[in-house]
């Protein structure tokens, strides 16, 4: 799909459509929409006058010019009321625009982007560019017997009527462009079956994105792992016959002057539950747990393509978790490389047991912020549901930059206390901690766990457990992986300054 910005007016723009934004709370306030409306004889106004068209958020209205304007036809998209517009609407509408004309069919569409009567800065042109693309994400890789064929949307052309907009336009377009192309590559990534994302396989996909955008790539196998006394992996691999992988990709690692910030992230290709196995209803979804190792490879790719002056390090252990007959039993303790201890009470908290090692690994890189994300406990789900995503950390100011980060990308975050009298939950009575913390505050329980590690450098954990997967397509997600975290990690570093 190409998308492609012109500077020019619709009195000659023979497209097969023009879509217009519309406030619901304003009349029609765009120059070339009055055009329009006059050549139509006033059709618009008078269904807006009437009430007949409510230019409520992602409502659409499609109608024929007959030959009274070049263009074929043309379709209004609401963004709500003026004064309530965000990045996020735009990105919306956008979506919306782009599945209703991949659904008509008609392969191309011209946007009237003064309508919308947005800043002329690139973040827009990005949320725009991002909305469009995100919502064209199909995942058909494994249809054998394709659903009907419909036409391809081939391109979104964006009209503008000021010269100066076209270069934020552009610059916005080209990162959009790159972030959506890494959302779709991590919502691939976790769409995969299992059977063809093992730690191997991930591996060697991490290695092939280093090869493309000049990151380099180290893969720890198990000889290594054993030596560098990484007993979190190297347990919870023990009862599958795939090998476990830390994945090691580094950007920028010579840049000097510049903050290092690690991402960790959550590699279990498939969670089973171990001897603790899950209920069968839902477990296919477990393909999923692998989603925040995704993220970070996401992120890594755009940020490598956009050429962000930080020093990113991505830090990836990846292994299933299964009951085979050698797996870890509830009552074992495993040590860790950072050298601390911790009795495995249950076998399905394994997320906690692989992120361990890798951010006692992190101390060695001496960070200037880590963050880690993770689908690390259906109590997240059960707290914030699928529009939240958990967060805890030991560092005010690396906390509010993630929660703006995720207004601007709109994967929103919600802080979980990480306080003192939690820890209790964890005490174990033979190793330095066990591995739940009981039926109570379960993500926060687990955040305590991760935070025995991360104690020498500024450190947030995003529980992403509720919001990497979608029950339901919306106005740019597809039902499936929501390629969460990507964006949010991106506009992170877009806006980093200095971390002191
Ligand atoms: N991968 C799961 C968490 C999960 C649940 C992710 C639902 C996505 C959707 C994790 O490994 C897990 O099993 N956590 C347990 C921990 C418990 C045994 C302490 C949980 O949350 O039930
Ligand atoms: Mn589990
Ligand atoms: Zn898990």
């Amino acid at each position: 799909m190409n998308i492609r910005i012109k500077v020019g007016t619709v009195e000659k723009e023979s497209a097969e459509i023009l879509a217009f934004y519309l406030y619901e709370d304003l009349p029609i306030a765009d120059d070339m929409l009055t055009y329009c409306d006059n050549a139509l004889h006033n059709i618009v106004s008078e269904l807006i006058k009437k009430k007949e068209f409510v230019a409520k958020l992602n409502k659409t209205l499609i109608l024929p010019t007959y030959g009274k304007i070049p263009a074929k036809r043309i379709m209004l998209v609401g963004l709500g009321k003026k004064k309530e517009v965000t990045l996020d609407k735009v990105r919306q509408a956008a979506g919306t625009t782009a599945s209703i004309v991949y659904d008509i069919g008609i392969g191309e569409v011209t946007s009237v982007i003064d309508s919308i009567d947005m800043p002329a800065s690139p973040e827009w042109y990005q949320a725009y560019t991002e909305g469009c693309l995100l919502a064209l994400y199909t995942f058909q890789k494994y249809k054998y017997v394709l659903p009907e064929e419909k036409k391809e949307l081939k391109t979104i052309t964006l009209l503008l009527s000021h010269k100066e907009t076209s270069k934020p336009a552009q610059e916005g377009v080209k990162h959009g462009q790159i972030i959506a192309d890494a959302v779709c590559f991590t919502r691939d990534l976790i769409n995969t079956p299992a059977q063809d994302k093992t730690p191997t396989i991930l591996a060697n996909t991490a290695k092939k994105l280093a090869g493309e955008t000049g990151v380099h790539c180290k893969i720890v196998s198990t000889p290594e792992l054993k030596k560098l006394g990484m007993g979190g992996i190297l347990g919870v691999s023990q009862g599958s016959n795939q090998p476990p992988k830390l994945i090691i990709l580094e950007y920028n690692i010579h840049a000097k002057n510049q903050d290092t910030i690690i991402f960790v992230g959550k590699g279990i290709t498939f969670d089973s539950g171990g001897i603790c196995i899950k209920p069968a209803k839902d477990m296919d979804q477990m393909k999923s747990d692998m989603s925040g190792a995704a993220a970070v490879m996401g992120a890594m790719k755009a940020i490598s393509k956009m050429r962000l002056p930080q020093r990113i390090i991505g830090l990836i252990p990846c292994t299933e978790n299964m009951p085979g007959s050698s797996a870890i039993k509830p009552g074992d303790i495993v040590k860790f490389y950072s050298g601390k201890t911790a009795e495995v009470v249950n076998t399905d908290a394994e997320g906690r047991l692989i992120l361990a090692d890798a951010l006692g690994y992190a101390e060695d890189y001496k960070p200037d912020a880590v963050i880690d994300l993770a689908t690390l406990t259906g109590s997240c789900v059960v707290a914030l549901g699928t529009i939240a995503t958990g967060m805890a950390g030991n560092n005010e100011e690396l906390k509010k930059r993630i929660r703006i980060a995720g207004e601007k990308s709109w994967e929103r975050v919600w802080e979980l206390p990480l306080w003192d009298e939690y820890q209790e939950y964890i005490k174990s009575d033979i190793a330095d901690i066990k591995n739940t913390g009981g039926p109570h505050a379960g993500a926060i329980t687990a955040a305590c766990f991760l935070s025995k590690f991360t104690e020498k450098y500024p450190w947030v954990h995003l529980d992403i457990a509720g919001t990497s997967w979608c029950d339901k397509n919306t106005a740019y997600t597809r039902k499936g992986a929501s390629g969460v975290g990507v964006r949010l990690l991106i506009q992170l570093i877009q806006d980093w300054t200095r971390f002191s």
